[in-house]
C-alpha cells in the first residue's frame, strides 16, 4: 500500500450517473491488479472527514494510468464530478486482494451488475490481454445506465436491463441461465461485482451448477486498511467475520454467510 498525489488527466460522463476518471499513475508504485481498490481523501471544499472506496476499472503501465468509473451519489462524488485535468488527489492504494487467476481450460464468465463493473472491466482487459476471452455479462436498472466504453466492444459482452430498454430484458442472473440454457455446453467459472442480491443469487446458482465463484464486495467502509472493523461481513468460519477491506474485496462466494 502505498500514499501519494495523483493527477486527473481526464474526467467525463460515460452514461447517465457515471463518470471516468483517467489518473495518473506513476510507475514507481506497485501496479493495481484486478479487483483491487483505491481510496481517495475527500478533497478540499468538501465537509467528509472518511477516505473513500473506489474500485480500479483499467490499468495501463504504458501510459502510467488508471481509470475509475464512479457514480455521482453523494458528497464527495458530487465534487468528484466537477474536478478538471490537472486537479490533485490524494490517493492511498493498491488496496485489498485482487481477483485470482482463472482457472486454465475454463471459460471466464465475468458478472457485473450496475457500478460493480468498475473491477469487471479491468478484470475484462486483463484476461483479454492474456487471450483467456471472457464473456461479460452487464446488468442495469435501464439502457441509460449502460456505459458508452471501448471496453464492452474489445470483448463478448451481454447486456441485461430490468425494463429491457437494451439488450436481454431481466436481471444479469437471468441473462446468464439464459446464455447457460442456449449455448454450447462448457466449463466455466464466474467472477463477479454488483449488489448483494445479485451476488447472493449468483452464489446460489454457483453452487447448483457446481461452479466456482469469486464475488468482489463493496461493503461501507471506515479506514480501509483493516483497524476499524468498520466493515466486516459474516463468514464460515471459526471467526465468524472477515474485514472486506484487507480479507476481501474478493471472496470465494461459499466463505459468505448470504442472509
Ligand atoms: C471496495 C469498494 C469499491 C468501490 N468501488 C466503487 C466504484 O468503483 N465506483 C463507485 O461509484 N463506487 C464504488 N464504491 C462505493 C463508493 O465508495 C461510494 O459510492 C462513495 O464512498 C460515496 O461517497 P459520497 O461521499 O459521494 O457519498 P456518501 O454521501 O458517503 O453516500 C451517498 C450514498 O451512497 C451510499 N454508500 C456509500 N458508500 C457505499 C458503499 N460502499 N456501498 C454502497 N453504498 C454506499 C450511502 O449509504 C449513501 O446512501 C466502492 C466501495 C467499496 C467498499
Ligand atoms: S474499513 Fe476499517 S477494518 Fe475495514
Amino acid at each position: 500500500m502505498e500514499h501519494f498525489p495523483s493527477t486527473v488527466l481526464q474526467n467525463y460522463p460515460i452514461c447517465e450517473k457515471y463518470y471516468c476518471m483517467r489518473l495518473l499513475w506513476p510507475d514507481q508504485y506497485p501496479a493495481p491488479l484486478p479487483g483491487q481498490f483505491l481510496t481517495i481523501r475527500p478533497p478540499a471544499g468538501t465537509r467528509a472527514l472518511l477516505r473513500r472506496p473506489f474500485a480500479v476499472s483499467s490499468y495501463s503501465k504504458g501510459d502510467s494510468t488508471i481509470e475509475v468509473i464512479y457514480e455521482r451519489r453523494g458528497e464527495v462524488t458530487r465534487y468528484l464530478s466537477t474536478m478538471q485535468t490537472g486537479d490533485q488527489l490524494d490517493l492511498l492504494a493498491p488496496l485489498g486482494k485482487a481477483f485470482p487467476a482463472a482457472t486454465e481450460d475454463h471459460r471466464p464468465v465475468l458478472l457485473a451488475g450496475g457500478i460493480g463493473m468498475g473491477p469487471m472491466f479491468f478484470l475484462a482487459e486483463a484476461l483479454s490481454a492474456l487471450d483467456r476471452q471472457p464473456l461479460l455479462l452487464l446488468g442495469a436498472r435501464d439502457a441509460s445506465l449502460i456505459p458508452d466504453i471501448p471496453i464492452l466492444e474489445q470483448v463478448e459482452t451481454i447486456i441485461a436491463t430490468d425494463d429491457g430498454s437494451k439488450g436481454f430484458h431481466g436481471t444479469t442472473i437471468d441473462a446468464l441461465v439464459d446464455y447457460e440454457r442456449s449455448g454450447t455446453v462448457e466449463k466455466s467459472e464466474y467472477f463477479a461485482c454488483g449488489p448483494m442480491p445479485m451476488l447472493s443469487a449468483l452464489a446460489v446458482h454457483a453452487e447448483n451448477t457446481q461452479r466456482q465463484c469469486w464475488v468482489s464486495i463493496e461493503q461501507t467502509m471506515g479506514c480501509a486498511v483493516g483497524a476499524c472493523m468498520g466493515c466486516v461481513i459474516p463468514i464460515h468460519d471459526p471467526k465468524r467475520y472477515a474485514r472486506v477491506c484487507t480479507e476481501g474485496p474478493i471472496f470465494d462466494s461459499r466463505e459468505i454467510v448470504w442472509t
